[in-house]
């Protein structure tokens, strides 16, 4: 039996298969309807989630299963004191597969070992979200067409923003990939993931607080939200909170095949004034998200279709 609780535990073959069953699914989908019948995902969500929860609900839903779960703390048994580890032990007995996200860092990994079903980060606080960097994986790859030779400028809150430290780990093991880290001195990206990722691996990378200097270098732009309920005093949050926005004249220097991402949930970081640019792939990014939880769900739960 597998989790996933890392996007490293998935190897680039594996991703390249889930990439091609995603496109599959997208293509055919008729042909998934039935493929989980008789199933049930368990979404356990101790945050707030739009996107992660409804998109693995909806993967569930389309693949013939069943979903069961709650979407805040306080309704869960947690309020009352429940142990992560005894919540899952008994959802293993109702579920057949769990989706989990968690504030606290390590949680899903916790979860996993005491579970008796697959378990699923859908982020754990400031640390991880494999999933959403499948949904980018996917995203990037239909758009540039690879995913290798890519030079990817990361804006915003690189310290907090679990995306970007999954997306920087995925990403790393592709061949010709470069990073510019685009943040305030604050909100920098966290040294262990420096340490572990770019500098064992040797990746070449910049730091730079300057957006529109980095911006014509960039084949993907993934721009991220502040991370407010990550802070531990709100001044510093109003301080940094609109760093960066990124609006039409900010492009004025970039490629004419730029890939602009973001995980979304969007505050101010991207002007609505994008939205209509050809090269804004924010909105499909959230579609090649379901695709990808479909395929996750059926390897991990061995449904062959
Ligand atoms: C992200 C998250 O939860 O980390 N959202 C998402 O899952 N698409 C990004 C964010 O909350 O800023």
């Amino acid at each position: 039996m597998r989790s996933l609780i890392d996007i490293l535990e998935l190897s680039t073959e594996e991703i390249g298969e889930l990439i091609a069953v995603a496109d599959d699914i997208r293509q055919n989908p008729a042909k998934y309807r039935e493929a989980c019948r008789g199933k049930k995902l368990a979404t356990l969500f101790f945050e707030p989630s739009t996107r992660t929860r409804l998109s693995f609900e909806a993967a569930m839903y389309e693949l013939g299963g069943n979903v069961l779960g709650f979407s805040e703390a306080q309704s869960s048994s947690a309020s009352k004191g429940e142990s992560v580890s005894d919540t899952v032990k008994v959802v293993s007995l109702y579920a057949d597969i769990i989706a989990m996200r968690h504030p606290k860092e390590g949680a899903p990994l916790v979860a996993s070992m005491k579970a008796s079903v697959p378990v699923i980060n859908a982020g754990d606080g400031g640390h991880n979200h494999p999933t959403q960097t499948l949904a980018d994986l996917d995203t990037i790859w239909n758009e540039k067409g690879r995913l290798d030779n890519l030079t990817i400028g990361l804006c915003g809150d690189l310290k907090f923003g679990r995306t970007v430290h999954s997306l920087i780990a995925a990403m790393s093991r592709y061949e010709n990939v470069k990073f510019i880290l685009i943040s305030p001195e604050e909100l920098k990206l966290p040294s262990y993931v420096k340490r572990d990722i770019l500098v064992k691996k040797g990746i070449p990378y910049e730091q730079t607080t300057d957006l529109e200097a980095a911006m014509p270098q960039l084949d993907i732009l993934y721009m991220t939200r502040v991370q407010r309920e990550r802070f531990f005093n709100e001044d510093d949050y109003v301080r940094l909170k609109d760093s960066y926005i990124l609006t039409p004249a900010k492009l004025k220097n970039a490629r004419q095949d730029l890939c602009i991402m973001h995980p979304l949930p969007r505050v101010n970081e991207i002007s609505v004034a994008i939205d209509d640019d050809p090269r804004a792939c924010y909105f499909k990014q959230a579609l090649y998200g379901k695709y990808m939880r479909m395929a996750l769900i059926l390897k991990l739960l061995g449904v062959e279709v």
